[in-house]
């Protein structure tokens, strides 16, 4: 989704913006464009359709001086990807620029004053009226810049973090921010200010950071401490945080995308997830959020998870794991939908909140309703510091590291992990689970990033049994227990990155329609593990068989049944069906990369995509 990066201070800002801005390609976007206001007091802005590197092409040769300047790349809402509709947009006077991320609702209504008012507008865009109503406010009421935007900001119905910039006022900012993130990095001396929609960008400079808060608005100046009021003009202290971050996550390191060195990262992700929580020697987990909630999470009477996407297939996995180990039912909701279903939510109810971004705008608002209807909402974040890590009761991170391919690998996994960690010690203190199995499942659970690295070592094989299926049209995918919701992250791997169309389905369902699909056309990816439904899967596969569709199965290490019928046969390592979604899910995560690889598609920034979805 959008993004933001801003600097004000003492080096030149346009090396600064544009590798902040690469660093903010994984969220996806379709036009850039940037502002500098230069030595000589001129703004100039610079805007192209399309990548970074086209928007550097645009600046070429041009005047691109300045110690102070703002970029963003765009992912289209209102009106199409194009350099009229890209960010800065620019005032009535040309003298301030704004960038915005988010989605302002009431923007009609005030375009339509403006324009009895004079004013026009040059883009389809919902961003446009923010810098005009500004203009409007500042020139109107004879205001500083500061006290213009928060002004406008409390006509304004929405979601916003904006950087705006004033030609007159060259040695300051303004940005704010209402439920899309802004973070701000304080550099030398306090007196120097990098700014963005995440703090990838900001962390080779420095690691001291204020998150903005809602509905805060923030006054950067060369040389001067920030300053901080709310809307209601009262002064917010800022807080000072140091974020802890390697910056090798955000580089490929030798893997041609993230996406694979995201994949291969698991084993080593897992054991992070687990450290310290995971006591091998006495068999035990600890998780402070359950020790410091026992009580209330030991009564709950309904767990209600709520998630979007990957993060909704890792919360299906969840209800599996919690209702088996804990007895506690669980519900599992989109978040989109359980924002506007006036949902029941009783006295003892716990709501799971999952997300790898926390700033997905569809959860956080979903945290909103259950907080506001009396839930206590626990959190299971990876971004940390991120909206819905700080908007939630308490939770546990996963620490897998920023995840930058757009399609969710290791965060899968490393939500999972917390998951069966949080089952396991829920179930324990419940005394819904037995003693032999807890620590049965702890040692397995323990083992698993070695079998993960097993796994992994199949990555050549999975890379040459997905040739043939390079430029097919459709995949089903096929699973059932633990497995189904694998079946169906492994569908949407396979959608977003390669565009092949995929359907994933629990095994049996297969018979109640979607067989009609089957032909010899037709490849059917079937998790067939030797569990408890093993010969269930068994009779689906031959179901899918007598109709000549083309088998890719996934069976554990010495299976010799569904391997004989099978086209493709990929084997990973036996481990229990609880713990087996760790393993399953990552031959079809290579399935689906080696295949978009072979169609010559962008990886890691999928066409249409964002890897933080801030507007609903
Ligand atoms: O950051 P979140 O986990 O809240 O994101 C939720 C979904 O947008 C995300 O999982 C999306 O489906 C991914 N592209 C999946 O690979």
């Amino acid at each position: 989704m959008c993004g933001i990066v801003g600097y004000i201070g003492y080096k030149e800002a346009f090396p600064v913006l544009m590798n902040g801005l690469r660093r903010l390609e994984y969220r996806g976007y379709d036009s850039a464009g940037c502002a500098l206001i230069s030595q000589d007091g001129k703004l100039n802005v610079y805007k192209a359709k399309g990548k970074v590197a086209d928007l550097e092409q645009e600046a070429l040769g041009q005047d691109v001086s300045g110690t102070l300047g703002m970029s963003h790349t765009r992912w289209a809402t209102h009106g199409e990807p194009s350099a009229v509709n890209a960010h800065p947009h620019i005032s009535q006077s040309g003298r301030l620029a704004l960038v915005h991320n988010g989605i302002i609702e009431n923007y009609v209504s005030i375009r339509e004053s403006l324009i009895k008012k004079g004013y026009e507008f040059k883009s389809e865009t919902d961003t446009e009226v923010l810098v005009q109503l500004i203009e409007y406010i500042k020139n109107t009421y004879r205001t500083s810049l500061l006290k213009a935007v928060r002004i406008a900001l409390t006509k304004v119905i929405g979601a916003y973090a904006i950087v705006v910039v004033d030609q007159d006022h060259p040695h300051e900012m303004v940005a704010a921010r209402k439920s899309s993130p802004l973070v701000i990095g304080i550099g030398e001396e306090n007196k120097e200010f990098f700014l963005a929609s995440d703090a990838t960008p900001i962390m080779e400079y420095t690691r001291k950071v204020v998150y903005v808060n809602d509905e805060e608005v923030v006054l950067m100046k060369r040389g001067e401490e920030i300053k901080i009021v709310n809307l209601a003009n009262d002064n917010v202290n800022p807080e000072i945080q140091q974020i802890e971050a390697d910056m090798g996550v955000v580089e490929k390191d030798g893997y041609p995308h993230f996406m694979l060195k995201e994949i291969f990262s698991q084993p080593d992700c897992v054991r992070e997830c687990m450290r310290g929580r995971i006591l091998a020697k006495e068999k035990r987990i600890v998780l402070s959020a359950i020790v410091n909630h026992k009580e209330l999470l030991v009564n709950a009477s309904r767990i209600i998870i709520v998630a979007c996407g990957t993060s909704w297939h890792a919360g299906l996995i969840g209800k599996q794991l919690i209702e088996q180990m804990c007895r506690i039912p669980v519900d599992v909701e989109y978040a989109s939908e359980f924002r506007y279903r006036n949902p029941v939510i009783n006295k003892g109810d716990v709501v799971i909140a999952i997300s790898q971004s926390g700033e997905t705008a569809d959860t956080l608002a979903a945290i909103g309703l259950a907080r506001s209807m009396g839930a206590t909402v626990f959190g299971i974040v990876n971004a940390v510091g991120s909206s819905i890590a700080r908007a939630t009761d308490t939770g546990t991170y996963i620490h897998v590291g920023p995840e930058i391919g757009v399609a969710s690998t290791k965060a899968f996994t490393g939500q999972v992990t917390v998951l069966t960690l949080f089952a396991l010690a829920l179930g324990r203190e419940k005394g819904t689970l037995s003693r032999e199995e807890y620590e049965e499942i702890v040692a397995e659970l323990y083992q698993i990033p070695d079998k993960m690295q097993k796994v992994l070592e199949s990555a050549s094989h999975i890379e040459e049994l997905s040739k043939p299926y390079t430029y097919v049209r459709n995949f089903i995918y096929l699973g059932r227990g633990f497995n189904y919701p694998v079946a169906l992250e492994g569908a949407l791997k396979l959608k977003e990155i390669s565009y092949i169309h995929a359907e994933g389905y629990p095994a049996a369902e297969m018979k109640h329609g979607p067989i009609a699909l089957i032909d010899s056309e037709m490849p059917v990816v079937c998790i067939a593990l030797h569990h408890q439904l093993y010969q269930k899967v068994l009779s689906n596969i031959q179901e899918v068989k007598a109709r000549n569709g083309k088998i890719i199965a996934l069976v554990t290490e010495g299976d010799d049944t569904v391997s004989k019928i099978a086209d493709s046969v990929i084997t990973i390592p036996a481990t229990l069906s609880c713990l087996s979604p760790l393993l399953s899910c990552i031959p079809l995560q290579l399935l689906a990369y080696y295949v978009a690889v072979r169609r010559g598609l962008n990886v890691d920034q999928p066409r249409n995509l964002a890897k933080s979805v801030t507007v609903e």
